[in-house]
């Protein structure tokens, strides 16, 4: 029988993960007879590699399964990138409170208690799936604007790849900083969209071969405010906006477009300033051949005197790259790859 308050015709994949044979059966029989596509898994490692293969839209999760516990499986489901918006509902016997404690804590969104009552289950399950389906329509938005950014850098062959490469830049220096895993996570995500601006720039700014005038300039510079506009709705891009807005500042106060100066600039921000620079020199661009990495380095420091780049970060990253790590890590990876493009 088809459950016919589902939100809407899309089949709906639930993960059913219980140590008891003949309970699991039961219950994905239930689910199937409403519609539903069952997966089933027996113990906590198999929930955990089921989680992450088959890219559920809602988890069902016993306690006490032989391996992982449903906490822990929860834990770690919550801490995957692929996982963590997966609905989990914890089946339970116990209905103490510390149970659901530790249960919130791991990241479990509901809970019901055994026996469970057939409608109250389904009901719970329609909830979270009708919030499941309005999370992955908002992910589809962000994705559009994740290609965005890289489609304006195709309308132009010199910076086909910059903003990948930002990102990865960004990265690896967050990681030779050691900031935190998701400091890392903002780095790659303000590294794609640092100049998603640039999409409100006419062409002929955009891809002028020579210098701009200074009106043309003046327009320029608009991108990174334009830039935090249309990411500003963007629920996962809310922690990337100061670098979408701020890798135009310099720690003299003469960048843009703010003009803050020094510890207003924060590192996150200065990381990919640096990695944005050293991709413009390093490749080629309309205006100028690709720079050796002597006269790219002697340049910005230079620039480090004059106030405006951050020179411990600057010789962090000179460092490494002119280390063997960088060779084989990134230049095979990226100038390889982006090579067909240029
Ligand atoms: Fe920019």
């Amino acid at each position: 029988m088809q459950d016919p308050f589902k939100p809407n015709s899309k089949i709906y994949k639930i993960l059913v993960a219980d140590d008891n044979q003949s309970d699991a059966e039961i219950l994905s029989q239930l689910l199937r007879d409403n519609g539903y596509e069952c997966i089933l898994a027996h113990n906590g490692i198999d929930a955990l590699e089921s989680g992450i293969r088959h890219f559920p839209d809602l988890i069902l999760l016993d306690v006490d399964m032989p391996g992982e516990n449903g906490y822990e499986v929860a834990r770690q489901l919550k801490a995957h990138k692929s996982t963590r918006m997966v609905p989990i509902i914890m089946l339970t016997a116990l209905s103490e409170l510390g149970a659901k404690l530790e249960g919130l804590e791991a990241g479990v969104d509901d809970f019901i208690t055994k026996p469970y009552r057939q409608v109250e289950l389904l009901t719970r399950i329609r909830s979270l799936l009708r919030v499941k389906s309005l999370n992955d329509q908002l992910d589809d938005v962000e994705n559009i604007v994740f290609t965005l950014a890289r489609i304006i850098e195709a309308k132009d062959s010199y910076t086909l790849g910059h903003a990948d490469r930002v990102s990865r830049y960004s990265v690896l220096l967050g990681k030779l900083l050691k900031r935190s895993e998701a400091e890392l996570e903002i780095l790659d995500k303000g590294g794609v969209l640092h100049d998603i601006g640039k999409m409100a720039i006419p062409d002929s700014i955009l891809l002028k071969p020579g210098s701009l005038t200074r009106e043309e300039f003046d327009i320029m510079k608009t991108h990174p405010v334009t830039g935090c506009s249309i990411c500003e709705r963007l629920r996962s891009a809310q922690d990337a906006l100061p670098l979408i807005r701020h890798h135009h500042e310099k720690l003299d106060g003469s960048g843009y477009p703010d003009g803050l100066k020094r510890d207003e600039i924060p590192v996150l921000v200065r990381i990919v300033t640096i990695s944005d620079i050293y991709d413009a020199l390093t490749t080629r661009r309309s205006y100028k051949d690709a720079w050796t990495l002597d006269k790219t380095f002697s340049v910005m420091y230079e620039e480090v005197k004059r106030g405006w780049w951050d020179g411990d970060i600057l010789r962090t990253w000179e460092k490494f790259v002119r280390s063997e790590d960088f060779n084989t890590m990134v230049t095979r990876k990226i100038h390889v790859k982006t090579a067909s493009g240029h």
